[in-house]
């Protein structure tokens, strides 16, 4: 069938085949008839010839319409425009001496037009496909035509990333022992700290599945199972604040064993992670990657997710301060609290205005307030400096400073001083360029605590989900001192994101229901929550461990993206919705009524 639409002719693709991607032709290809399909990226009327550039997936190949080659491919190939599918038989002949396109890998040559069949035609293009950068397009219209964007090399290339790693992953952990095996995704609540996103039983009326948080007690499951080795590329979902780390719906390289503790398990994950690094980038990571105290991360980085591709480590200043000039520093120490420093090189000249807003960051992130010092030739440079004056040697001492460097200062509970320095420490070497970009660095927090006090609720909280094990002499930290107990788990964490986070398991389920006890959870609550878990733990449950990446992060890091949008498909915005489909959106009334549910208008989200 042949129709007509706009200014061109659509027709059937009437047998032809492909011969050739447009990435393939080579100068060895001269001479050879061939047939390429794909869409039109540029397209140039130099009068009597009209040279159009060919993309499929592979790459780029200039078809030039000669009326002398074709003259009736070159009078069709005057309606044709942007993104039109074309058919394209002709002769490969060398581009003339001159006009070589060396950016291109087909460069050399051009496919001289013989004939042409226009297989689609294209409406007027919401944004302009031929530009690499992607900044000038508004984001939520490149997801509203998330397939044009697709069609964009750069976009591409973040997908193939993806693909690779993927594979990459499979073919590991196939190599050592893994097993994949999917689990349910209408299910029960996982807790992991987030919300759950809940689908409604017709067949059940009044009764919810909830979709994964993640396969956290399946893959438990699979171990009492005595499936030893399990792992899965799987979607989980959360309905929680999106950032450009987060999405409502991510994927994990989700993994459990049994039969290993710790120290035998993370080089099976080393060994994961530089199998991916070689295959997709080509790079041999050094093995093993430093591990990191949880406690010492805190301290001398003020983060539980270090970066560590450069330095401005945090000092403890506290002891210049014991009882000394400077009243409001002096009595955070004598409180049992801490007095920080953080040193930024070459910092020193940043104006007033700058320091002022650093100062409010600081308040935003929980800090009573933020002293600066500027070192200058002249001494020290601060609005505190009267005050310093007797501790200025041994703070420039401790912290390194020298002249046109500036020191940030903040005294408050540790724990606070060391987050809000942590968090300045990342947007001022952003600020001032001091992270190196060329370079991917891992690091394994461990011995993270097993719980926190949540002072609102006045309970003990579990830090990582509730089936994370103490260490083992920990135990009897229970009943003594709760908030000194260190769990078995471990957080993977490159250039300052949470890669990976895991942990051994409770397999006993005494030990179980003491936890469980410990955060205020009763036997009744567990019982109802969580009985299936706690009664496959009597069935002989081996001991068991495992982890799970953020695969879209991974992938993103790879492909070189801020966001991992960038390689996701068909991502949601920051409001956690679809500009392509438009999802969330109202369901029939019907629907409603089949499900048994009644909408309350004007709901506010919590
Ligand atoms: P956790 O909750 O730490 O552990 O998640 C594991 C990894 O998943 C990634 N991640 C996300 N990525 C994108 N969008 C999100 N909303 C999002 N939330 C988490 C992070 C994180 O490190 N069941 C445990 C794992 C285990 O103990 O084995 C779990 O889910 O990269």
């Amino acid at each position: 069938m042949t129709e007509t639409r706009g200014a061109s002719q659509v027709e059937p693709m009437g047998g032809w085949k492909r011969t050739h991607s447009c990435g393939a032709l080579r100068a060895g290809d001269a001479g050879k008839t061939v047939t390429l399909m794909g869409w039109v990226f540029r397209r140039r009327d130099h009068g009597g010839l009209i040279f159009v550039d060919i993309r499929d997936r592979e790459g780029i190949t200039q078809c030039v319409f000669n009326p002398g080659d074709g003259a009736e491919a070159h009078a069709k190939v005057q309606g044709v425009r942007g993104e039109f599918v074309l058919a394209v038989r002709g002769a490969v002949a060398p581009r003339p001496a001159g006009t070589e396109n060396v950016k291109i890998p087909t460069g050399a040559v051009e496919v001289l037009a013989r004939e042409l069949k226009v297989l689609n035609d294209c409406r007027p293009l919401p944004f302009q496909l031929d530009s690499e950068g992607d900044a000038e397009v508004d984001e939520t219209l490149r997801l509203k035509y998330r397939y044009l964007d697709m069609r964009r090399a750069p976009v591409l290339r973040a997908f193939q990333v993806r693909d690779l790693l993927c594979r990459a992953v499979r073919d590991y952990l196939h190599e050592h022992g893994f097993l994949e095996v999917e689990t349910p995704f209408l299910t029960r609540s996982t807790p992991v700290g987030a919300r759950d996103f809940l689908v409604p039983s017709r067949l059940q009326p009044g009764s919810f599945y909830a979709l994964p948080q993640s396969p956290q007690l399946f893959k438990q499951l699979l171990m009492v199972a005595g499936f030893e080795r399990y792992f899965q590329i799987v979607r989980c979902f959360r309905d929680e604040d999106l950032r450009k780390d987060r999405q409502p719906e991510f994927t994990q390289i989700d993994i459990e064993t049994s039969f290993l503790d710790r120290d035998d398990f993370l080089p099976i994950v080393e060994g994961l992670v530089a199998a991916i690094w070689r295959r997709v980038k080509g790079v041999e990571l050094a093995l093993p990657f430093p591990r990191l105290a949880y406690d010492e991360a805190m301290a001398r980085f003020g983060s539980d997710k270090p970066d560590l591709r450069f330095g401005l480590e945090l000092r403890d200043v506290s002891a210049l301060f014991v009882g000394g000039e400077f009243q409001a520093f002096a009595q955070v120490v004598g409180g049992g609290g801490a007095v920080k420093a953080l040193r930024i090189p070459g910092a020193g000249s940043m104006s007033r205005k700058d320091l002022d807003d650093l100062t409010a960051e600081a308040k935003q992130a929980g800090a009573k307030g933020l002293v600066w010092i500027k070192v200058t030739a002249e001494g020290l440079n601060s609005p505190v400096a009267k005050f310093l004056s007797a501790v200025q040697d041994r703070l420039l001492s401790l912290t390194g400073a020298a002249t046109g460097d500036l020191v940030l200062l903040v005294g408050d509970a540790p724990a606070v001083a060391a987050t809000v320095l942590g968090r300045l420490r990342i947007d001022l070497a952003r600020r001032f360029k001091l992270i190196p970009v060329d370079r991917d660095v891992f690091a394994w927090v461990i011995d993270f605590p097993l719980v926190e006090w949540n002072a609102g609720e006045k309970r003990w909280d579990a830090v990582h989900h509730p089936f994370t094990a103490p260490r083992d002499e920990d135990l009897p930290l229970f009943e003594s001192d709760p908030g000194k107990a260190r769990a078995k788990a471990y957080d993977l964490v490159l250039n300052g994101q949470e890669a990976a986070g895991g942990s051994i398991r409770i397999h006993q389920q005494s030990v179980q229901e003491r936890l469980f006890g410990l955060i205020g959870i009763s036997k009744e609550e567990a019982r109802a929550r969580f009985g299936f878990l706690l009664e496959a733990l009597e069935f002989g449950a081996p001991p068991m461990g495992g982890i799970a990446f953020g695969l879209d992060r991974l992938a993103a890091s790879l492909a070189g993206q801020e966001s991992i949008r960038e390689v996701i498909a068909f991502p949601k915005t920051q409001k956690g919705t679809c500009p392509l489909t438009d999802a969330p959106a109202p369901v029939d009334a019907r629907q409603l009524r089949d499900l048994g549910i009644r909408v309350v208008e004007g709901a506010d989200p919590a």
